[in-house]
């Protein structure tokens, strides 16, 4: 029987307006505006399309929102004065810095300056060291969406063989972090595949919940995935460009062919994209309750 589609794109949609209902109280109720800044350095037009998406979400959801955009000869120290001036700004919850940034600029001194309860993207080491002893204050955008879409698909997770596909530090290692804790949704046995693993096939096909961020299109085959699997494809990988320009894309996993044997699968696009961005907002609006001592 073919797949159950996961669909990113109407959950995402459901954690806005959930969000946008939290904001609505948020202001009315304590007077708090969550506020976010997103800057840009350069003009790289796949960075400027994620930015004005950031910025279009926020505006939808009744955020303050902030685009600095800053030239891509920017010096490293002008950076870290901006970042310092957002630290002190109390109308700014969460400061997120696009990646990748110029050559010229130190990409870790830079995501380290950012005050850790303005992390919004969860990068800084605190924030990793929290995830890992099981104490977040945020959860990294990506591997966040994707448990959203497992625990609301009602995927089975506690107890479940978990396989991860790669171990990035944005989505691979955190993923696997956040799936092994101490957690009635998490309980998951995590198994993480890289580069490196010998027969990658013989894990896979053990995975009651298999999810790929390898970063090549269609890595992964039918016969690498157990009948009834849940499959989550964070690839995004642009195979070409339809004759008025748009790119198309492919996952990480053959999507045809591993429906079929799947219980339930994510699409690219329309699968976990949709959700990094709604997570996004979700610690925009975490930082903001953090900042002005509201509990849940
Ligand atoms: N560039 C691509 N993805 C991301 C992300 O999740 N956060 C930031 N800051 N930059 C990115």
């Amino acid at each position: 029987m073919a797949a159950k589609i996961i669909k990113g794109t109407e959950v995402a949609k459901e954690i806005r307006q959930e969000l946008k209902r939290e904001v609505e109280e948020l202001k009315s109720k304590h007077g708090v505006t969550p506020g976010l800044v997103t800057i840009l350095v350069g003009e790289d037009p796949a960075s400027v399309s994620y930015v004005t998406a950031k910025q279009r979400t926020a505006h939808d959801l009744g955020f303050y929102s902030v685009q600095d955009n800053q030239p891509a000869d920017i010096s490293e120290e002008a950076l870290l004065d901006l970042i310092d001036k957002y630290n002190k700004d109390p109308k700014i919850h969460g400061i997120l810095v696009q990646l990748p940034l110029p050559k010229h600029i130190d990409e870790t001194r830079v995501l380290y300056a950012i005050d850790p309860k303005k992390d919004v993207d969860a990068f800084h080491p605190v924030n990793v060291g929290k995830l890992l002893i099981g104490e977040p204050d945020f959860l990294p955008c990506t591997p966040h969406g994707i448990w959203q879409l497992l625990i609301r698909s009602g995927a089975k997770i506690e107890g479940a063989e978990v396989v991860i596909v790669g171990r990035s530090n944005i989505v691979g290692k955190p993923m696997a972090a956040i799936l092994m804790q101490k957690h009635p949704n998490a309980n998951a046995t995590v198994t993480v595949c890289h580069t490196k693993t010998k027969d990658l096939a013989f894990h896979t096909r053990r995975a009651d919940i298999l999810i790929v961020a390898a970063g090549r299109p269609k890595a992964i085959t039918a016969d690498m995935v157990k009948e009834g699997a849940v499959v989550i494809d964070v690839g995004v990988n642009r195979i070409g460009t339809t004759p008025e320009g748009k790119a198309i894309l492919c996952g990480d996993v053959d999507f045809d062919a591993v429906k079929e044997k799947a219980s339930m699968i994510t699409p690219v696009p329309g699968g976990v994209g949709p959700m990094t961005i709604t997570m996004l907002m979700y610690n925009t609006v975490k930082a903001a309750k953090l900042a002005a001592g509201i509990k849940d």
